[in-house]
This record gives C-alpha cells, sequence and structure tokens, in this order.
C-alpha cells in the first residue's frame, strides 16, 4: 500500500469540484446550484485562501471592521458562510449583510463565478507559510479523521501535502494562482506572517480594500478583538460548536496561532524538502515565505 493509499483509508475521501479535490461533503451540483440560484452585485467580498492559512482569522477581521468594532452573537461560519460549501451547511445567503462576503478555499481559475479579473467582486487572498499550513493541516486532518483506529501519521500527510495530494490541489499551484494576480484592483493579497506582526496594519489595509471608514480607535479594538487569544476565547469565532463532532484527544482549531511551529514538527529532511520546492516553484516569481527565524 503506497502512502496515498494509506492517506485515502485515513481521512475522508474527496469529491472534484471545477477540477479541484474538495472534501466529500462540496459537490459540483451544490456549487453549481448557489451560483445559479444567488445573484451576486458588485462590491460582494471572498475571502480566498488555501486550508489553515488564516481564513478564520481574515473572516473576523472582516466581520468586525463591517460591524464597526462591536462583537456580535452570530457565528463566524454564518456571517461569512464558506460559499462552495453551502450546499451542507445551508446558510440563509439571502439574508447576509450587503455586500455579502463569502470564504472560498478554491484556486484563482477554479472559483465559483469565474475568474476574479472578469468579475467586480473583491477578492482577499491570505497566504501562510507551507511548514506551518502542513502542520495545522494535518492537525485539522486529526480533528475528522472517520476510520476509528486508522491514525493518519504526520510523514504519510506530509508526502500527500507536498505531492499536491490533499484536498484543495496543490499548496503552490494554488498560492501561485493568487500570487500572479496580485496587483489587479479587486484582489488584496496578505500574509498571515505579516498580519502576526503587525494586525493594526492588516486591519487597515482590508477595511481600506472593502471600503469601509474606521478610525483609528476602531482598527485599534479590532486588532485586539482579533489576536489568537481574544479569538481563542470568542465563541462566535473559534469553532467550539464543532467539538462534539470533533476527535477526543483532538486539538481545539484555534490550536497555537504562530510562525515557525513547524519546527516542533518537521524533520530535518522534510523542511529541507519543502526549502527544495520552494527554491523551484518560486524562483522567477517573487513570492517569498516567512517561515519565522531559524
Ligand atoms: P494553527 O493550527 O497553526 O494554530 P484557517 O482558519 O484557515 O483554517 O486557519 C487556522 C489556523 O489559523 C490555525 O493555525 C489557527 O490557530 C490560526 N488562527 C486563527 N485565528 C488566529 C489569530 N487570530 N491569530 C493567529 N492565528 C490564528
Amino acid at each position: 500500500m503506497d502512502v496515498h493509499d494509506k492517506f485515502l483509508l485515513a481521512v475522508k475521501p474527496v469529491s472534484v469540484v471545477n477540477e479541484i479535490k474538495v472534501p466529500l461533503y462540496i459537490k459540483q451540483e451544490d456549487v453549481n446550484e448557489i451560483v445559479q440560484s444567488v445573484q451576486l452585485k458588485p462590491g460582494d467580498i471572498f475571502i480566498s485562501t488555501f486550508a489553515k492559512a488564516g481564513t478564520t482569522w481574515t473572516q473576523q477581521i472582516v466581520k468586525l471592521i463591517r460591524n464597526g468594532g462591536i462583537a456580535d452573537t452570530v457565528k463566524i461560519n454564518e456571517s461569512i458562510p464558506w460559499l462552495e460549501a453551502n450546499g451542507q451547511f445551508k446558510v440563509d445567503v439571502s439574508s447576509l449583510l450587503e455586500p455579502k462576503a463569502f470564504k472560498s478555499h478554491m484556486p484563482y481559475n477554479a472559483m465559483p463565478y469565474g475568474k476574479p479579473h472578469e468579475s467586480q467582486f473583491k477578492y482577499i487572498y491570505v497566504a501562510r507559510n507551507p511548514k506551518d499550513v502542513a502542520v495545522s493541516f494535518y492537525f485539522h486532518y486529526l480533528r475528522f479523521q472517520v476510520k476509528p483506529g486508522a491514525n493518519l501519521e504526520w510523514c504519510v500527510f506530509f508526502e500527500n501535502f507536498v505531492s499536491g495530494k490533499t484536498v484543495f490541489g496543490d499548496f503552490f499551484d494554488h498560492v501561485l494562482s493568487w500570487w500572479h494576480h496580485k496587483e489587479d484592483d479587486n484582489i488584496l493579497f496578505l500574509f498571515y506572517e505579516d498580519m502576526k506582526k503587525d494586525l493594526k496594519a492588516a486591519v487597515s489595509r482590508v477595511a481600506r480594500f472593502i471600503e469601509v471608514d474606521v478610525s483609528d480607535v476602531q482598527i485599534s479594538e479590532i486588532a485586539a478583538m482579533t489576536t489568537f487569544d481574544s479569538m481563542k476565547n470568542d465563541n462566535t469565532a473559534n469553532y467550539s460548536w464543532d467539538l462534539l463532532q470533533l476527535n477526543p484527544g483532538s486539538t481545539p482549531f484555534m490550536r497555537k496561532g504562530e510562525v515557525g511551529d513547524w519546527k516542533n514538527h518537521l524533520t530535518k529532511e522534510q523542511s529541507t524538502q519543502i526549502d527544495k520546492i520552494c527554491k523551484e516553484r518560486l524562483q522567477d516569481t517573487g513570492l517569498v515565505f516567512d517561515f519565522g527565524c531559524c
């Protein structure tokens, strides 16, 4: 049995949407139905990411900017639903705040509603270094592992991640697909690591991009409400409502929220393997990841 077979046995099987592998509960027919039935307007917002890159964090920033820095009791996945998965989660999108905002995990060319540069929607893409994404993604998989006793070993997950076999497709293809459009007017390209370094600056950039006026005081307040510790304790943002579905003993959704946690998990060889892929895939692109200090 090769690592791929072992991987598929250990985690949920996948489905395919717009030629991209996605979790089983996301169906092409549901995505088609949403696109046909939900008419979007210019200025509607997508927060697009590869998994575990800071999606929820950015959703919470967008939500609070639009609320003028006032917390409410609506869960983040209901305020800003995951578009491709709405066939499963069934949020009533007709009642969303306008402009509507959605989360998506699709690469650029597979975005529902077509290619972003042909649209009048706004797209916030968040990128995170692949070593931390891999670790965060692994712990995420362990939360939902469906086959009791089928331990998904880290080395098996890692091999699948670096060979592009995890859901949402190849990590490098995903990030580069958006990076090539980072200068487009309707795209804001952010890095998780920059958000960690200067959260107020990130809040301010997002507010400007989605054209919401916020005062300096509100920016400080929103930054304070979207630190890792604040969100970990925020029952509208920490996915604690999902607890019953999680494997006993697995890590909480708000796990560590750090840059460089990969050093506790990747072997030297695995780290070198990602460095090598970065060298090959990112040369001449100008894209450089921040892995935290070495
Ligand atoms: P870790 O597993 O490394 O802790 P996503 O929302 O895309 O699924 O990403 C989840 C990752 O973002 C998790 O990473 C989570 O802890 C981290 N995260 C969520 N909110 C955060 C915040 N306010 N600050 C820093 N990291 C955050």
